[in-house]
């Protein structure tokens, strides 16, 4: 596995290494890796003859100063568990800010309706510094696919939408969210929480569940988000940003369901809290 820290040298070894008919995988991720990011590594491993894994804690899509400098940074064992399933062509990109970044940015992305909701209405600038970067990182990595988590499920539609902003020729890989056995979802976010938070932040899971057990049932989406709200808000130090039920192409928000059969099936319901001082997210589908 070869570890790159400048453009010039990713792109030298790409062009000395592959052929043009080896299909090319890329994961971009911030680092602190865990077997979330990993299953992303594996399934484009699988589907691909070389896979490339960015690392780089992106400053300009953190909204908070305090979150971006919270954020872990583990580089070497990041590299260790990428040693341990990548191969000798394969190759993690490990930039400098100011190798990403050598002026000033001025792009500002229209992404619509899609980031009004949600991760953008709550982090205002975020969806910006994402698309910043991932097309930046698409057009230094040249991949043919990209492989993101459906852990962050808005992020993976403002992709596919950059993808037609920027008349990119990435096809874009969903995956599913990985989970801890008893059922939070894995995040880097997580090492920051207590043993205390982490057992109750098993409780989103538990409660995404119930609700898609309760629509099914009938009970409608008002009533419900009422009660996902207060179920989470009486956890200790659990504060809910978010309860959101929205249809799974456009994002928007789903207020009522008026034929139960047809309209719930491309429903996901969408939850985000901060516990303490650490922000979490997480999502399901309701059909
Ligand atoms: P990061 O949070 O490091 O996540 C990298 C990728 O791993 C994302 O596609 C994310 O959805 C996925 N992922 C995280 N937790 C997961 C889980 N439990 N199961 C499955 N996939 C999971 O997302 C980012 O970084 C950044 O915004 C990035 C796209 C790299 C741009 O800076």
């Amino acid at each position: 596995m070869k570890v790159c820290n400048s453009i010039k040298e990713f792109k030298d070894f790409r062009l000395s290494r592959y052929q043009k008919e080896n299909s090319l995988g890329f994961v971009p991720t911030m680092g602190a890796l865990h077997a979330g990011h990993l299953s992303l590594v594996q399934k484009a491993l699988s589907e691909n003859d070389h896979v490339a894994v960015s690392i780089f804690v992106n400053p300009i899509q953190f909204n908070k100063t305090s979150d971006l400098t919270a954020y872990p940074r583990t580089l070497k064992s990041d590299l260790r568990m990428l040693e341990e399933v990548m191969g000798l062509d394969d190759v993690v990109f490990t930039p400098e800010n100011g190798e990403m970044y050598p002026e000033p940015i001025q792009t500002q992305y229209d992404f619509g309706e899609l980031a009004n909701v949600m991760e953008g209405e709550h982090r205002p600038g975020h969806f910006n510094g994402v698309g910043i970067v991932v097309n930046r990182l698409f057009r230094i990595v040249e991949p043919d696919s990209a492989y993101f988590g459906e852990k962050d499920f808005q992020q993976v539609a403002i992709i596919r939408r950059l993808i037609e902003i920027e008349s990119l020729a990435v096809k874009i890989v969903p995956c599913p969210i990985l989970r801890e056995p008893g059922g939070l979802a894995l995040s880097s976010r997580n090492l920051r929480l207590t043993r205390t938070d982490r057992k109750n932040a098993s409780n989103i899971f538990k409660i995404l569940q119930n609700t898609r057990k309760k629509i099914s049932s009938g009970q409608d989406i008002n009533s419900l988000s009422v009660e996902i709200r207060e179920s989470l808000n009486k956890l200790p130090d659990f504060a809910v940003e978010y309860v959101t039920f929205a249809d799974e192409n456009k994002l928007q928000p789903i207020l009522q369901l008026n034929n139960l059969a047809i309209e719930k099936s491309n429903i996901r319901c969408f939850i985000a809290v901060t516990v303490g001082n650490v922000r979490l997210i997480d999502n399901l589908s309701m059909y």
